[in-house]
């Protein structure tokens, strides 16, 4: 049995990833040190180290569902929703970009 709210996860990463697909410079006007900052506070992290443990980077799986830098930061905009994390656009963006420098570095 699928979760209605996964479901429409899996909905929403697939339109993400349809509606921009192979964008260059998508993260260009993303702030990273507000980026980084964000994912402090907002503890990102320590809850991934909860769930996967080491330093929590193991959640982050480059070549898992998250394939493009649109689906990346619906990713993010997704649990910052579920999560109830209050981020603005431009924050979620923010965040997507550096989990993208750090982690995912799409082609
Ligand atoms: C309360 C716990 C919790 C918090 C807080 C949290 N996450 Fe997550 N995150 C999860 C879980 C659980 C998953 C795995 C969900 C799944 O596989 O469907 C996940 C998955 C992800 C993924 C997908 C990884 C992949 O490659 O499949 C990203 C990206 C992500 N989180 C980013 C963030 C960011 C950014 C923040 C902070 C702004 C955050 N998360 C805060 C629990 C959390």
């Amino acid at each position: 049995m699928q979760s209605p709210a996964l479901s429409a996860l899996l909905v929403c990463t697939v339109l993400w990833a349809g509606s921009a697909h192979a964008q260059t410079g998508f993260f260009k006007d993303a702030d990273l040190g507000l980026g980084e900052k964000l994912i402090a506070q907002s503890k990102c992290v320590a809850c991934h180290v909860s769930k996967v443990g080491g330093d929590g980077s193991a959640m982050y799986k480059p070549l898992g569902r998250i394939s493009s830098p649109p689906a990346l930061r619906g990713m993010v905009e997704q649990c910052n929703t579920e999560l109830n994390l209050g981020l603005f656009p431009e924050e979620v963006h923010s965040v997507a970009a550096v989990l993208a420098r750090d982690h995912y570095k799409f082609k």
